[in-house]
């Protein structure tokens, strides 16, 4: 297998809007960024990847641009783009910016021009119809295509009104797309995480939807359409190949078996795609807010398939969560009485599974779920498509407020909690998103300052993996089958052989070694005990 830069890094993805806010307005921004990159590189991560920081009026936080080549004004300006990418170098640390070319805002100047006239240049840009062609439903909620009064006709958007779908069959908006990325290329940028990529290329017939299944509609449907890899290999002929840069595809409806289609090497598409198996096990046919129970061999199988699929050929990206889904703490781990132990054994997880880490911002100090106890404190647009939705069928709102709480992207977008002052440190003025009511315990403050701390465990952690390359490209295979509270797995290459294992429980748990002598390498609790202590994590190394 060949090695690179971006499978032996560690991503660390910011969510700008909430990490540091250096004016006061309530709004994260570059330089509250730059501020803090001293922090990041203390805390050992080597590739940074930025949510979308272009124009955008802001329905969907960003992932709705209005313009490509500019700088969302809230965050700051080009200058300081500049200054923020030049400080991560000069560190050593790289920039993946986030690529959103599935859709533009409306206010792009394509749809305003598109909207404007049939036979406008731009029109073909998007998609327009007479007549909605199917049942199509939008991702956030509501009808997937809707009427624009200016054009006349219906058009298609899979995620919110304000976001219209691209049209990837124009040769012209492919060459569009293929112009910015090389423009923040040349820049200096280190690469891109793509959104929802397997969306690009659309089922032209536009077939009827069975939404009895939203997840099936959307990997059957709304993803790997007919000309996704044409477009992938066109883009990585026109663009990827030039540069030395890592791409990172968010893998939405991809299943195991396709993996390799986007990321195996000798395709010339994407080299890593992070999957949904875990993100969607909990959601129920009606969608994430119909949440339904999963045991711990069903997460494992997700890793064993996902492991399995890729081989040798491709290479993943790993994750627990980010800013579209809970805190992982919250909702793999106990954020109440295991805290600690469990987001500590967390993270010895992410960063010991085979793929490239990717760490979300406030893992690091075990940020968790906010329950915040009125609907009126949500402002993220799923969420409140949500809350309309349940006030016009008369649903049960007490109910809803359970719901967001356990899956509301509002839970990781609260701002990054850097100390135990108002607002958590991260602004001086009035956060655009109420802090997380737990900030004076949960901080990067008293995280730094206490040397057995689940920040000091991640910062020990990516410091030891960097030593050891059996965990980067070395062989797994769990070892746990069937068992609903140990996850267990071997890491081997010629050198070495790493036995990683992990309680899912609350309780000491007995556990085997397989065959061979073992030294325990690392813990995540300070001390051991024959038995493995709850939610601890350990590595033991194979010593004949
Ligand atoms: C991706 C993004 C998400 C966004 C959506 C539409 O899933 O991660 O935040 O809402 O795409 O762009
Ligand atoms: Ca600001």
């Amino acid at each position: 297998m060949k090695k690179t830069w971006w499978k032996e890094s560690v991503i660390y993805q910011i969510y700008p809007r909430s990490f540091k806010d250096s004016n006061g307005d309530g709004i994260g921004d570059l330089r509250g960024i730059i501020s803090k990159l001293d922090y990041l590189k203390d805390l050992g991560v080597d590739i940074i990847w930025l949510s979308p920081i272009y124009q955008s009026p802001n329905d969907d936080n960003g992932y709705d641009i209005s313009d490509y080549y500019s700088i969302m004004e809230d965050f700051g300006n080009m200058a300081d783009f500049d200054e923020m990418l030049q400080g991560m170098h000069e560190r050593g640390l790289r920039l993946v910016m986030d690529l959103v070319v599935n859709h533009t805002s409306d206010e792009h100047h394509w749809y305003q021009e598109a909207r404007k006239s049939p036979d406008s240049p731009y029109r073909d840009y998007y998609f327009f119809r007479k007549e909605p062609p199917n049942n199509w439903q939008s991702i956030f909620g509501g009808p997937a295509w809707d009427y624009d009064e200016v054009a006349g006709e219906y058009y298609l958007h899979l995620f919110t009104r304000k976001q219209p779908d691209l049209n990837w069959e124009n040769p012209k908006v492919r060459q569009e797309v293929y112009k910015l990325m090389r423009f923040w290329l040349d820049k200096g940028v280190d690469g891109f995480r793509m959104d929802v990529i397997p969306m690009i290329s659309k089922y032209l017939d536009f077939p009827e939807g069975d939404f009895s299944d939203f997840n099936r509609v959307i990997e059957t449907l709304y993803t790997n359409g007919p000309r996704v890899h044409e477009f992938l290999q066109e883009m990585h002929e026109e663009v990827l190949q030039h540069y030395d840069m890592m791409t990172v595809g968010e893998g939405v409806g991809i299943a195991p078996d396709q993996a390799n289609l986007y990321v195996g090497a000798q395709r010339r598409e994407l080299n890593m795609i992070f999957h949904f198996g875990h993100m969607f096990i909990d959601h129920g046919p009606d969608g994430k807010f119909d949440i339904v129970d999963f045991p711990l061999t069903e997460f494992k199988e997700v890793f064993n398939r996902w492991d399995e699929a890729i081989g040798e050929e491709g290479w993943l990206n790993i994750y627990l969560d980010n800013h579209d889904f809970p805190r992982m703490v919250s909702r793999f781990g106990n954020d109440e009485e295991y805290h600690e132990a469990s987001a500590k054994m967390l993270a010895l997880l992410i960063l010991t599974l085979r793929g490239t880490p990717c760490i979300y911002q406030g893992s690091e100090i075990g940020m968790t779920n906010v329950a915040y106890d009125s609907l009126d404190e949500y402002r993220d647009v799923e969420s409140l498509n949500a809350i309309r939705e349940y006030r016009e069928k008369g649903k049960d709102l007490k109910e809803l407020l359970r719901i967001l709480h356990v899956q509301g992207r509002d839970n990781v977008r609260t701002p990054f909690q850097w100390d135990d002052s108002d607002h958590a440190g991260f602004t001086e003025g009035a956060p655009w998103l109420k802090v997380n009511p737990n900030y004076p315990k949960i901080n990067a403050q008293t995280e730094r300052t206490n040397p057995n701390s689940i920040w000091h465990f991640y910062q020990k952690l990516l410091t030891w993996r960097k030593e050891h390359p059996t965990l980067i490209y070395g062989t797994y295979e769990e070892v746990t089958k069937g068992d609903e509270r140990l996850f267990a797995y071997l890491r081997s290459d010629k050198d070495h052989t790493y036995y990683i294992i992990h309680n899912f429980t609350g309780r000491a748990q007995n556990f085997d070694f397989p065959d061979g002598d073992w030294a325990l390498e690392l813990s995540s609790y300070a001390s051991t005990t024959d038995k493995l202590q709850p939610w601890e994590g350990r590595v033991y190394r194979l010593t004949t």
